[in-house]
């Protein structure tokens, strides 16, 4: 948000994609993420749990900075960051996408369904 002000200050809209992104992971995705944890206990207390909110944390940090890092510095120099942070996000998506899918039909999980299509 900071950047946003920056950007909007200087009426300099290049790093767009950076503040973008970074909004949406570092915000919306966790915030998303912390209210399914929230609902479905059983999720939180997943063995991947942990791993997915490390990952997901460092992918959130890690692929904005390469954004910027690719449209200040160029795409040859720091091509390989921008890769790898986008494939942290990717890592952690999967890891939220198998704890979704292997706690939406169990407990609490399957009450709110049932609640929610009745
Ligand atoms: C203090 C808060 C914020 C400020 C001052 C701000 C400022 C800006 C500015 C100046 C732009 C460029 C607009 C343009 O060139 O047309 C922009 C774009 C964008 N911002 Fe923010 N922003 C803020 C918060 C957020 C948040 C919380 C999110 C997401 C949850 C977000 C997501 C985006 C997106 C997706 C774009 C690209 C929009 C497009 O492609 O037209 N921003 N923001």
């Amino acid at each position: 948000m900071g950047l946003g002000i920056f950007m909007g200050i200087r009426q300099d809209f290049t790093l767009m994609p950076a503040h973008a992104h970074l909004n949406l992971l570092g915000f919306v995705v966790m915030f998303l993420s912390a209210l399914y944890y929230r609902a479905f206990p059983e999720a939180a207390a997943s063995r991947l749990a942990p791993y997915q909110a490390i990952v997901s944390v460092v992918g959130a940090i890690a692929f904005p900075i390469g954004i910027a890092c690719v449209i200040l510095g160029g795409h040859q120099r720091f091509g390989s960051m921008v890769v790898a942070g986008a494939l942290t996000v990717l890592l952690g998506m999967a890891l939220f996408a198998a704890i979704v899918f292997r706690t939406a039909g169990s407990g609490r999980a399957a009450r709110f369904v049932t609640f929610t299509k009745s």
